[in-house]
């Protein structure tokens, strides 16, 4: 029974692939046969395959994209997502695409800015989403917690804060980006300046590698463990699960959110948010959203200050009007909730209802195309106008502006790929959004243009980037594989500093075949 409904499903899979692709190099029979005779994928609800366009192969290769650029009928699409519920279909896929010269992608929450998780120009490619693969166990006794790649940051949080509201763990802000992703790539969110990065609170982790071995932190090595806390997991690996340290936090915490136009002076708030917002104590953060909004018959900028204090209003309001009164904050701009809140909070969500940090369904989806810089001298006023000038006469990008320091500025350079630490006074992150495909050249030319326009006045040497906010416009791997070590650092040394070396170093010891690969992933030395 179960022979025969192989057979007929690799006919049909030839048969859709002959009309759907134009792959010439690997046999894909031979891989869903090798796929397909191994007991723990043979199982229903775990091979998907394209057999026709509404099948629930499209449902689930769809259920996480988060960027419309990539949810169009010319993205190249994989000739199956596997969604394993245990380790051992993830070896069998692994071993299974190596034979046969396919390609993986691993697919965590999907949140990939250039959708790399999902889709590739490279080769014939398999997805593994691990978005069954969610569990998250909580030892209060250890304070700390084994949490699979496939939670969501919004999942673990959930499960932090029901064993306890004085426990959270350093990540970002939107609870519907995945663990797998987040983790190797940095992930920096509201509680960074106290605690680090989400990398820097990694303790432990188990990782397949490209023989389909199991391997923890003793059996991998300091090497490969330091590679995947923030050097990338696609190029090193499959990361299944990662144990956090978990971070103190008080029962109240205060939050606010002000706004301000540049004719309420919002200019000279920025200049100088510039050098204080890393200089406050560590347990403040304060955010800038920039946005251009109507005003009148024309446009301006508009500042929000989005703020996470680990304590009391009073201890606030006296920091903030010693060192920033200009800000004019009220009390009742204020507002003392608990941690957990406040992650709702900064995701704009109603701030009761816990639940929706459980949802894994993001946010109504748009096309977006987004870019960042690291600045290491404050930006001058006039720098700063141009910057406005040239956001308000164009396609309406927000600007997003996070502080760094505190901790930050503690952590040596090479403790982690990521190597963004003391000097860093902030990152801007360049996000542009629409929701009309016949839009997308003029935004995301007209983003380029201001990449280029901002050089002057960011970090050079090299202009320093973030991982986790991706760009493909930095460079990409050749086609063929075996991109040169010294083509890939111009993209490498933007996110990583003088740290691609030795993640280059690694990946040829972990991976000399260069099995896991992909647009940005980096080259064995
Ligand atoms: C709305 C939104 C808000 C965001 N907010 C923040 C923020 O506050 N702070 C911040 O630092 N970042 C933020 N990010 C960026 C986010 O951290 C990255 O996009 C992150 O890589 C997403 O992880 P993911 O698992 O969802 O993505 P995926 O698309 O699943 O994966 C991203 C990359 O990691 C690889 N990967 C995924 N899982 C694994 C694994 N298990 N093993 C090996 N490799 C793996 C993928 O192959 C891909 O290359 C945000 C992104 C979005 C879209
Ligand atoms: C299927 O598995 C059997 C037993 O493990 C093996 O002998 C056979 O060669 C496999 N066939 C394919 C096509 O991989
Ligand atoms: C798929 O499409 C067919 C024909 O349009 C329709 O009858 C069927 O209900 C659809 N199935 C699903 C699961 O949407
Ligand atoms: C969490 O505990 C469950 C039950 O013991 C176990 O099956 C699961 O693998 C654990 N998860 C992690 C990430 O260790
Ligand atoms: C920030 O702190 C540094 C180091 O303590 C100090 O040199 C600098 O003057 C401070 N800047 C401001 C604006 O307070
Ligand atoms: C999308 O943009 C094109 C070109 O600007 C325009 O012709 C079309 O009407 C737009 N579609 C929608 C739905 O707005």
């Amino acid at each position: 029974m179960e022979n025969l409904h192989f057979k007929i499903l690799v006919l049909a899979i030839s048969h859709f692939l002959l009309i759907s692709t134009s792959y010439s190099q690997p046999n894909l029979n031979n891989l869903f046969q090798c796929l397909y005779n191994d007991s723990s994928l043979s199982s229903s609800n775990v091979v998907y395959v394209p057999l026709n366009s509404n099948s629930s192969y499209s449902s689930l290769l769809e259920s996480t994209i988060r960027n419309n650029r990539f949810l169009t009928s010319a993205t190249p699409k994989p000739v199956a997502i596997v969604k394993p519920s245990n380790y051992n279909q993830i070896q069998a896929t692994v071993k299974c695409c190596k034979i046969h010269g396919v390609q993986i992608r691993i697919r965590s929450g999907g949140h990939d800015y250039e959708g790399l998780s999902y889709t590739t120009r490279l080769a014939p490619f398999v997805v593994i989403d691990l978005q069954s693969l969610n569990s998250v166990n909580v030892s209060l006794e250890d304070n700390s917690a084994w949490v699979q790649s496939g939670a969501t940051l919004g999942e673990v949080y959930y499960a932090i804060t029901q064993k306890s509201a004085n426990r959270a763990f350093s990540a970002g802000i939107c609870n519907t980006v995945g663990v797998g992703g987040h983790l190797s790539g940095g992930g920096y969110g509201t509680i960074s300046r106290k605690y680090g990065l989400s990398a820097d609170n990694v303790v432990d982790a188990v990782v397949i590698n490209a023989d389909g071995q199991i391997l923890d932190r003793k059996s991998m090595g300091e090497d490969l463990f330091w590679a995947i806390r923030g050097g990338g997991g696609s190029s090193f690996g499959i990361i299944l699960s990662w144990k956090i340290k978990l971070s103190e936090v008080p029962s109240v915490v205060t939050v606010f959110r002000v706004a301000r136009t540049l004719a309420q002076g919002g200019t000279d708030l920025v200049q100088k948010w510039q050098t204080i917002g890393k200089n406050f104590t560590k347990d403040l953060f304060m955010r800038l959203v920039i946005e251009v909004i109507a005003e009148g018959n024309s446009k301006t900028i508009r500042i929000k200050f989005e703020t996470l204090y680990l304590g009391k209003i009073d201890q606030l309001l006296a920091i903030l009007n010693t060192n920033f009164p200009e800000l004019g904050l009220k009390r009742e701009d204020c507002t003392e909730t608990s941690w957990i809140k406040s992650i709702l909070f900064f995701g704009n969500r109603n701030m009761d209802d816990f639940d929706q940090l459980k949802n894994r369904v993001p946010d109504a989806r748009r096309f977006f195309k987004a870019t960042s810089d690291y600045v290491k001298q404050p930006l001058s006023k006039s720098a700063l106008e141009m910057l406005w000038k040239w956001c308000v006469e164009g396609q309406n990008p927000i600007l997003i502006f996070e502080p760094y320091g505190g901790i930050m500025d503690e952590i040596p350079t090479g403790n982690l790929p990521f190597p963004y630490r003391k000097g860093t006074l902030y990152n801007i992150q360049y996000l542009i959004q629409w929701d009309n495909v016949s839009e997308s050249d003029v935004h995301i030319n007209w983003i380029r243009k201001l990449y280029g326009n901002m050089t002057p006045f960011v970090s050079k040497g090299p202009r320093g980037a973030y991982l986790n906010y991706r760009d493909l416009d930095f460079g990409v791997n050749k086609v063929s594989g075996g991109t040169p070590y010294s083509e890939a650092e111009q993209w490498g040394s933007k996110y990583f500093g003088a740290n691609f070396r030795r993640l280059a170093m690694v990946k040829k010891k972990v991976d000399p075949q260069n099995f896991f690969r992909d647009e940005q992933s980096i080259p064995p030395f």
